[in-house]
């Protein structure tokens, strides 16, 4: 089995840097310009325009789905739209208590904190964190023993925006404090096309409309996908065509790139192959599936299936995961079974 660098695949959803506000110029910084998810827009947008006449601060927001759907973006459009500051931080970069108290004491009336992965914050932080959100003060102990004082700090109204991967993964206190529970989909390549012509003209590519829907087809419904092929895509057109991208352009591009026609790179067509030639396919529990392919589950989870499962090509069942007729035909493989599995097997290796 090969060894594969999930680091530096491309199609990996993941963000390499966090960046903060102001420095990604592809952004959009208010909901006329964010492209998709029309129902999260709209509903975010109500909460929005009620909030400010009131001139309330907005109630806290849990924003969850698979990675590089924008959820980031669009905390740093509600900051905006709200016009207040937005600070950007994760679950597991808030170490300690303390490393809460820290950030919380220091943001203005009604900002927007941004904790990413919220998931991952330890049990500690999360005893903070509750009293912050619902009463917007924190308690905090100093000194041991005789000398152990208590303070009943008071914080300005801020706003919460969290995200996740996992909202199952939320206990149950923390995401009942949340007044506002989003679920962000996989983008349809219109949309992702649309994503990328207008990434296209901030970046100054020239791209027409079967380059762009080529390229959003092959992004697994994602824009953050989408917008680095169209960077990798620029290169090969630059090189081949002028600069110009069109369909063929992106085609011959993403094929170099080994990233199919439906967006499946190496490590899809790993997954999917071990499942049907190991386990004549499926079910097989997570686990023992992440362990044939070196993968860990939660990589499995979050980012191979959603795409996989919305594509048709695979099954969650309660025995385990299971492949499609669709995926088999799609790698050149007959729908395994129990009796002919092997036979299957052997004529295709
Ligand atoms: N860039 C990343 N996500 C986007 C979206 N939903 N709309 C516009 N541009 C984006």
């Amino acid at each position: 089995m090969d060894d594969f660098d999930f680091e530096n695949r491309i199609v990996d959803p993941s963000e390499i840097m966090i960046d903060n506000e102001g420095e990604n110029p592809l952004r959009p910084r208010c909901m006329n310009d964010y492209i998709g998810q029309e129902k999260v827009k709209e509903n975010l947008s109500v909460f929005i325009e009620a909030a400010k006449r009131r001139r309330e601060t907005l109630d806290h927001v849990l924003l969850y789905g698979p990675p590089g759907l924008g959820k980031t973006t669009l905390a740093g459009i509600v900051a905006n739209e709200m016009n207040v500051n937005l600070r950007i931080t994760s679950g597991p970069a808030i170490e300690k208590p303390g490393d809460l108290a820290a950030l919380l004491t220091n943001l203005n009336e009604g900002d927007v904190l941004f904790i990413d992965e919220i998931h991952r914050i330890s049990r500690a932080v999360e005893e903070v964190l509750y009293p912050s959100m619902e009463d917007f003060a924190i308690d905090i102990i100093t000194g041991k023993g005789q000398m152990a004082a208590s303070y009943h700090l008071p914080l300005p109204k801020f706003t919460l925006v969290g995200a996740t991967t996992r909202a199952g993964q939320l206990t149950a206190p923390l995401r009942d404090r949340f007044g506002v529970v989003l679920r962000l989909e996989l983008y349809t390549p219109e949309e992702l096309a649309k994503i990328i012509t207008r990434s296209a003209s901030i970046l100054d590519i020239q791209i027409d409309g079967d380059g762009a829907l080529e390229i959003a087809s092959r992004s697994r419904g994602t824009p953050r996908i989408a917008n680095r092929l169209l960077k990798r895509v620029r290169d090969f057109a630059e090189v081949i065509s002028d600069g110009v991208i069109t369909c063929e352009t992106a085609q011959i591009a993403l094929d170099k790139l080994e990233i199919d026609e439906l967006g499946l790179d190496a490590n899809d067509r790993r997954m999917l192959e071990a499942l049907i030639k190991f386990y004549r396919g499926g079910p097989v529990g997570l686990e023992t599936l992440a362990a044939a392919i070196g993968e860990e589950a939660v990589t499995i989870e979050d980012v191979y299936e959603p795409y996989l499962m919305q594509i048709g090509f695979l099954n969650r069942t309660p025995r385990g995961r299971c492949i499609t007729r669709a995926a088999c035909q799609h790698l050149g493989y007959e729908l395994p079974n129990a009796q002919d599995a092997q036979i299957t097997f052997d004529q295709t290796e």
